[in-house]
């Protein structure tokens, strides 16, 4: 499983990416208000740190605007992913720039039928939105497991990217699924590490070795 993180903040993708935790990242709107960076000054630098696909999102709302943007994004860096939401007209865009070489990530996806939409237009990513689902009382990681079912029902190569992403069970959740990629926030993915137990038999460990009164090196 691919690990993408999902932040426009370069200093917490540098520190995974130091790490080798970082096979790619994902921006939309929000991140980028959220960093306050000007879109593609932050993009360019992160297309430059990290190696795998780097998402930058259209915010035109219809097809000819959103592959005008489209193509402005991807000309950043090869790079990069142009996202488009998951419109009727995201998926003429979705077409239209993958068939000219483009990696497209499909977002604000809520529903297997537009998963096999997207699959069907050439996405190169689909982002099923988990957090977002369990939001409103509906099951974000069945969805990753009704995409996951119908994508290989064909062999369709449309890479599955589970985004909205919220929570460590999430992650383990959608690989355990077989999400191609999960994008999650760095704040989740250092979560990864922590575990109560851990924390506790470290505390042991610390109190014996005190005991000891020994010292390494
Ligand atoms: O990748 C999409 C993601 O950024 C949305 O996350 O937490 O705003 O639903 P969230």
């Amino acid at each position: 499983m691919k690990f993408f993180v999902d932040t426009a903040d370069v200093a917490a993708i540098r520190e995974l990416n130091d790490l080798g935790m970082v096979d790619g990242v994902t921006t939309n709107p929000s991140l980028i208000l959220k960093s306050g960076r000007d879109i593609i000054e932050v993009t360019k630098e992160i297309c430059d740190l990290v190696e795998g696909p780097v998402s930058a999102e259209v915010v035109a709302k219809d097809a000819a605007d959103m592959i005008r943007e489209g193509k402005l994004l991807a000309a950043i860096a090869p790079n990069i992913a142009v996202k488009v939401p998951l419109t009727w007209d995201g998926l003429k865009a979705c077409k239209a720039l993958s068939s000219e070489g483009h990696m497209v990530n499909v977002t604000l996806c809520f529903s297997a039928a537009q998963a096999i939409l997207a699959a069907k237009a050439g996405a190169t990513f689909i982002s099923p939105f988990i957090g977002r689902l369990d939001d409103i009382n509906l099951d974000g990681i069945e969805l990753i497991a009704q995409i996951r079912e119908i994508y290989d029902n064909y062999d369709w190569s449309t890479e599955i990217l589970a985004a909205s992403i919220r929570s460590v069970n999430h992650i383990t959740d959608a690989a355990r699924i077989g999400a191609d990629v999960i994008t999650a926030p760095p704040a989740v993915i250092k979560a990864m590490a922590q575990h109560v137990l851990t924390d506790k038999g470290l505390q042991q460990f610390d109190a014996d070795w005190a005991k000891t009164g020994q010292k390494i090196g």
